[in-house]
């Protein structure tokens, strides 16, 4: 991989973040392929360089050619006209003469100006001049994400169960619902392993509560659940409701563990259940206490969790309320003309996640005082941080599912995350693609985008499609919004295609498994642009819709509608393994260069590598049905290179590869 070479560098006071965890010495400024001048970095782009990076945004894999921010954000809407989603990840990678990875480390706002003022240049701008910086020269893109990756620590590692295909939906309201689906599911063969519970299952939608009319006895469901092979996964919000005699709000009340307004108040926003506060969960006392809280649901029996809301989403603030009111009262009996019709339209629509509110109150951050909006960004690390280190503790023999919607650099270490609200658009499964890769230069291996999509109505096809991409990544979960078309596998017609694609994702288990951990315990990226391996090829390199997984396989999904195959570039000769119909079929091998492939609705295909190995299973109606020990290899070629298969029990914190890993022989 070549030599790779870290530098830190320190401007002016920056507020400690606690995502690197071993910080190298720092260096005297100096740089001559980066300006420092008003709160920003600059660098010219070469013609032809490609930058990656950037995690959880929109639009491509080379990010070049528009304006991208750092700021967690609570927005439905992911269009190519967005800044920024519901991560922070500040790490940009140059892929050009030279090599060269970013990293500013700021709780705050940063804005990448890439290439969108100027093509042939990078402007970084900052919140703030106080911040870190970590430049990582290197030969090679893996080598320098490796590096990367080890300043700021090992992934987050889920129980294997985890890697099961999951049903979510907002609106399951009872015990009722939940068992229907797992009927229906077992009923038409199609396998499963986990049902999410959204917001409903809470009494008012209290953190930490369980409602007892619609779900009694929850322990004893959950029992019966695990009976059937069904893990039940919680949502947990970032807002705790304000309702006297609530437990959990009155704790943090009278400990003053909640975010305090100007005034020294507890600070009050609305959310799901109406007002709430905020626990502040940077600092360390709340965080762990909020933590702890975690306990009342893992002693029912629940293993696995999703931290919502935790931008943390500010539906609205009083102050906001107060002033929409204040506003709309002097339209009254006014005779509305173009111009303050659009106005009064517009009055509420800038309630929600308002830099106002971000500004108004306060946290207390490693013994010090903060405004939000200086350390905006941690936020939904810190609260799935809080819950991973209480799992530790409560936990320490077995591992725990979590995942969360906000994140920043340095949360990889404590959860996943998943992409937040999309949409049933075919350009959100392409986005779904792209943002894989994306995502584990940043450390997020464990992630995935909601299959079928969040908001809007999915079609049969798109749904089909988008698992025949979903069963790769590995949080591989159906979830979609209230009041759209249900969208669970067997609510279409064409059920034997949805069965026979999601069983694929239980004959790649061991592979996927496999790949994950490796990733997790080098360092390394699980997804990669093809640019990462073939980067002598200039054609390979602009590629954007097609990724390489693992070091065996390469995959092309299919994102559009009515396609019935797609062009697909092979940077170097590959044979094509199709699942359908519940079989494998090896097909042909593919030389260099472009060619069409047909893939039929229900088709998934993988391109093998000459002399390498796909592992796969028999399959089973969950991950327990899996064999990992009993594989069917296939390969190709004079010189097959032994696999390296990593497999464990899927439950423990040892991950030793000594241990674990085996070598598989062709
Ligand atoms: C948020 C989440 C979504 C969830 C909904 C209701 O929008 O992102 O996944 O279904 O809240 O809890």
């Amino acid at each position: 991989m070549g030599i790779s070479m870290i530098k830190r560098y320190i401007f002016g006071n920056p507020i400690e973040t606690d995502a690197v965890l071993s910080k190298p010495e720092v260096c005297a400024w100096s740089n001559d392929r980066l300006c420092f001048r008003e709160n920003a970095l600059e660098c010219e782009l070469e013609e032809d360089e490609i930058v990656y990076g950037l995690g959880q945004n929109v639009r491509g894999i080379n990010k070049r050619g528009w304006i991208y921010e750092s700021n967690c954000t609570d927005d439905p809407q992911h269009t190519e006209s967005k800044h920024s989603l519901y991560g922070a990840h500040n790490f940009v990678l140059l892929d050009g003469e030279k090599k060269l990875g970013i990293f500013v480390d700021t709780p705050s706002k940063v804005v990448f100006d890439i290439g969108y003022t100027d093509y042939n240049r990078m402007r970084i701008a900052l919140q703030t001049p106080d911040f870190e910086l970590y430049l990582i020269e290197g030969e090679s893109l893996g080598g320098i994400i490796k590096e990367f990756r080890r300043l700021i620590g090992r992934s987050y590692i889920p129980p294997r169960w985890a890697f099961g295909y999951g049903q979510s939906r907002w609106g399951y309201r009872s015990a009722e619902d939940i068992r229907e689906v797992v009927k229906n599911y077992r009923d038409n063969q199609i396998p499963l392993d986990s049902v999410y519970l959204d917001i409903d299952y809470m009494e008012r939608y209290k953190d930490f509560t369980v409602n007892e009319e619609t779900f009694p006895d929850f322990e004893k469901f959950v029992a019966e659940m695990k009976g059937q092979g069904i893990h039940l996964v919680p949502i947990i919000d970032g807002g705790v409701k304000e309702e006297a005699g609530y437990d959990v709000y009155e704790e943090g009340r009278e400990k003053g563990y909640f975010c305090k307004d100007e005034d020294g108040k507890d600070f009050v926003l609305g959310v799901w259940p109406g007002r709430c506060c905020l626990p502040d969960m940077l600092n360390e006392e709340a965080g762990r206490w909020f933590g702890r809280k975690y306990k009342i649901l893992l002693d029912q029996g629940i293993d696995g969790f999703w931290n919502d809301m935790n931008e943390p989403a500010i539906f609205y603030s009083e102050r906001g309320l107060a002033e929409v009111f204040e506003k709309i009262d002097q339209y009254r009996n006014r005779n509305l003309d173009i111009n303050s019709f659009f106005a009064f339209r517009d009055l509420a629509e800038h309630i929600s996640n308002n830099p106002k509110d971000y500004a108004s109150f306060y946290h207390n951050y490693k013994g010090k005082r903060y405004c939000h909006e200086d350390v905006h960004n941690l936020f939904g690390y810190y609260m799935t941080r809080s819950a991973a280190e209480a799992f530790d503790e409560l936990s320490p023999e077995k591992r725990i599912l979590l995942f969360s919607r906000a994140s920043y650099i340095g949360m990889h270490r404590y959860g996943g995350i998943w992409q937040g609200d999309n949409n049933s658009w075919w350009s959100h499964l392409l986005l779904n693609i792209r943002m894989m890769p994306s995502l584990n230069m940043c450390g997020f291996l464990y992630t995935g985008a909601d299959i079928g999509g969040f908001g809007a109505d999915a079609t049969e096809d798109l749904l089909i499609r988008w698992l025949s991409f979903g069963v790769f990544t590995p949080l591989m979960r159906n979830h979609s919004a209230l009041g759209t078309r249900l969208q669970e596998a067997y609510q279409f017609g064409n059920i034997d295609l949805m069965r026979d694609v999601i069983g694929v994702r239980y004959k790649l288990l061991p592979y996927l498994y496999s790949e994950f951990m490796k990733a997790a315990l080098r360092d390394e990226m699980m997804f990669k642009p093809l640019g990462f391996v073939y980067g002598d090829d200039r054609i390979a390199k602009h590629v954007e819709d097609q990724l390489l997984l693992g070091d065996e396989i390469m995959i092309a999904p299919v994102y559009e509608q009515n396609a019935v195959g797609r062009t697909v570039y092979f940077p170097e000769p590959m044979k094509l393994i199709r699942f359908r119909g519940g079989e494998v079929q090896e097909e042909e091998v593919y030389t260099k260069g472009y060619s069409y492939v047909d893939m039929a609705l229900g088709d998934v295909c993988v391109f093998l590598k000459e002399n390498h190995i796909l592992p796969l299973a028999d399959g089973g109606q969950s991950i327990a049905e899996v064999d990992f020990d009993h594989l069917k290899l296939h390969f190709y070629g004079d010189h097959v290179r032994p696999y390296e298969y990593y497999t464990d029990d899927g439950e423990g914190r040892d991950y030793d590869p000594d241990r674990f890993i085996k070598m598989l022989e062709a």
